[in-house]
């Protein structure tokens, strides 16, 4: 993940966006509500922000914001039918939010071609706006892992279901994988010989956390070089969907686990409860963040926003 300040060729520093990713395996766990309330509410709180749908395929995030569309998609500027990235953040209904759409986008995430996918990665922190939120879609492949490994804050929704939870540790797993691919070719080969090690001596692949030990153990300086990639990541749960009390204890288990299996740290933003009006509030083409302002739930999305604002202002 990236610094926080860009350095113009001037030398001087010029602020760029900070960028939010909402990622998660599992569709249907509210990440494009996330990222459309959380946009409302950086808004709201005198943010310009742009939130861009990288659902391509199954892009809704229009909906999530009650509007049908904007005048140019994602697929106008990847297909460079529109050059200036800004031109295609359409404008909302919502004061300093804009959205880049992927509506009707013939478009698949897992399909863009490496240099549409780093023309948009270059980009987005020429985006003029002070916060960009990445709704992405549901799966681990290598574009969506980019775009999540790519922002400032990686956040994860999960709802209190097995099979949510389990797919948590799988995006988290890809993501760490992933994240692995900037380690130079030199530690590659090592963490290949440590691997073979490991077989030859008949174990299985282990937990992430117990191989990091083996090479700690066998190549310290090699274990420095992966801990450190790895520590670049700033990822954070977030629990949706809340229905019952001890459903919020989810978010410092899968915490435990995460040191536990990964040997890593991954915060915990906090939880947001299930509440029927997100439904009513679609229905009724309207964002639920401005319809329902006093709700228990908008109010939480407003907390965990102020939450992440300030650790990006520390
Ligand atoms: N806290 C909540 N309370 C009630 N309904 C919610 C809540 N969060 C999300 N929903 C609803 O759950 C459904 C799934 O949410 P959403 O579309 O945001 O998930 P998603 O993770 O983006 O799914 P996909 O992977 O398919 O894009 C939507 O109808 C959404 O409005
Ligand atoms: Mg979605």
């Amino acid at each position: 993940m990236m610094g926080n300040n860009a350095v113009a060729q001037t030398g001087a520093e010029v602020s760029r966006p900070r960028i939010w990713a909402i990622g998660g395996g599992k569709g249907g766990v509210g990440k494009s509500f996330i990222s459309s309330s959380m946009g409302q509410a950086l808004a709201k709180a005198g943010k310009r922000v742009v939130v861009v749908d990288l659902d391509l395929g199954g892009a809704n995030l229009h909906t999530s914001l009650g509007i049908r569309g904007t005048e140019f998609t994602l697929s106008d500027y990847l297909n460079g039918k529109v050059t200036d990235i800004n031109r295609v953040a359409g404008v909302t209904d919502i004061d300093r939010l804009r959205l880049i759409s992927g509506a009707s986008d013939t478009l698949n995430i897992a399909n863009i071609k490496y240099f549409q996918k780093a023309k948009l990665l270059r980009n987005l922190a020429h985006l003029d706006t002070d916060y960009v939120i990445l709704d992405l879609g549901a799966g681990t492949s290598f574009n969506t892992l980019d775009f999540f490994i790519h922002a400032d804050h990686g956040l994860v929704s999960v709802t209190p279901d097995p099979g949510s939870v389990e797919n948590t540790y799988r995006f988290l797993k890809c993501v760490f994988i992933r994240q692995l691919r900037a380690v130079p070719e030199q530690t590659r080969e090592m963490i290949q010989q440590v691997l073979m090690h490991r077989r030859k001596g008949g174990r299985k692949a282990g937990s992430l956390a117990d191989f990091l030990e083996d090479i700690t153990r066998q190549k310290p300086s090699v274990a420095a070089s992966i801990r450190q990639e790895l520590d670049t990541l700033k990822l954070h749960i977030i629990v949706n969907q809340v229905m019952e009390p001890e459903d919020t204890e989810l978010g410092r288990s899968i915490q435990m686990v995460c040191s536990r299996y990964f040997g890593t740290k991954i915060g915990y933003l906090g939880f947001l409860h299930h509440d029927r009006m997100v439904l009513k509030s679609l229905q009724q083409r309207r964002p639920f963040l401005s319809t329902f302002p006093q709700s228990r739930l908008a109010i939480h999305i407003d907390t965990l926003v102020a939450s992440l604002m300030a650790q990006d202002d520390d």
